[in-house]
């Protein structure tokens, strides 16, 4: 390492925890270049889910949650990531270019890190227990400051129209056989697969969580949380959203969802990100009206709550190898 530029094996460990970002159907579309100062956040439409996420808005979100992870990696380790977002108006699949400066990690930086290894979807039933306002406060802040808007739905009507609109996606995506052909393909994975949703992260039927239908998968073995049988789930249900629809905004809510969720793994709660009301257009637009009354764009369903208390963490999903999501940029010194 020098003073100016860290080194191989630094840069190589924050992309590892940055490939531990959420991603639709673990689906990880994205590919980093590096060069000799500077990291490149580049999209992989190979990954894309045609049928699932017609407008590539999931993918989107995606990379933009992995870009939030490396920058809270490499801030942990002790570099500011200056961040261009689209830097090359004739490659929109090049989403960032990540330039670095040295600084002292912040409190933010240390805790967010130590939250990346230990978040986790949890499709699961959640406890009773009420969020404290504080907690949601936070994250609002924190997703605010990664440039995006978390509204949380607490009107018992604006909740209402939020989970009908729920239901109605998940009723026409469940009609679409395309849909269907994808979901398969992507999920119910074993042991050792490195992409894709496994077998044991998934229930084994359709749940339905009080008032919330979560995406159902065609196979899974998630055992249920036994100590929260018999209780009413209180989960919050907060949507994310941003004042524009363009790349740069979905790019920008990503990394918004990625700070929202380690926030929230920091401070105990459960998450599981919901994006089927956003994936079919007519569901997004009655959320765009009727939740958002027109002021901002949906982007994304954040369910949050407290896994009951004696429940296990759901299990971890893998990824791929770091060096099977990297390369160089020519004439890059470090190149093998
Ligand atoms: C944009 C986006 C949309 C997602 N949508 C859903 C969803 O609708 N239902 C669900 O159960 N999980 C959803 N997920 C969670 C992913 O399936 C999960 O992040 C991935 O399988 C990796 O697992 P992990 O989050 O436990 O690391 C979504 C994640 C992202 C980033």
């Amino acid at each position: 390492m020098n003073e100016r530029t860290p080194d191989t094996h630094t840069v190589l460990d924050a992309i590892t925890l940055a490939n531990r970002a959420p991603s639709v159907h673990n689906t990880q579309p994205w590919r980093w270049l590096l060069g000799d100062e500077s990291i490149h956040l580049m999209a992989d439409r190979t990954r894309r889910l045609t049928a699932t996420d017609p407008d590539g808005r999931d993918l989107l979100l995606s990379c933009g949650a992995a870009l939030h992870h490396l920058r809270v990696a490499l801030g942990a380790l002790g570099w500011r990531a200056i961040v261009h977002r689209l830097p090359n108006p004739r490659d929109p699949d090049h989403l960032a270019a990540v330039e670095l400066a040295p600084k002292a990690p912040s409190t933010e930086d240390i805790t967010l890190a130590g939250a990346i290894s230990r978040r986790r979807t949890d499709r699961r039933r959640f406890s009773s227990w009420p969020v404290p306002d504080g907690h949601l406060d936070l994250m609002v802040r924190r997703a605010g400051k990664a440039g995006a808007l978390l509204v949380p739905v607490t009107g018992r009507l604006t909740r209402r129209q939020l989970t009908r609109a729920i239901d109605a996606a998940a009723d026409a995506q469940a009609h679409d056989p395309a849909y269907g052909e994808e979901l398969a393909a992507w999920t119910g994975r074993g042991r050792l697969s490195r992409d894709g949703v496994l077998t044991t992260s998934t229930p084994p039927d359709q749940q339905v969580h009080g008032d919330t239908t979560m995406r159902a998968f065609p196979v899974g073995t998630l055992p249920y949380a036994e100590t929260g049988r018999g209780e009413n789930d209180a989960g919050d249900l907060l949507v994310l959203a941003a004042t524009g629809d363009d790349l740069v905004s979905v790019l920008r809510a990503g990394e918004a969802m990625s700070a929202a969720l380690l926030t929230a793994t920091d401070l105990g709660l459960a998450t599981c990100p919901l994006s089927q009301a956003l994936e079919v257009a007519h569901t997004r637009s009655l959320i765009r009206a009727r939740v958002l009354d027109r002021a901002a764009f949906p982007h994304l369903i954040l369910r949050v709550g407290w896994a009951p208390i004696a429940a296990p963490p759901p299990p971890e999903s893998h990824r791929r190898a770091t060096s099977d999501t990297v390369g160089y940029l020519p004439g890059t010194r470090h190149a093998p």
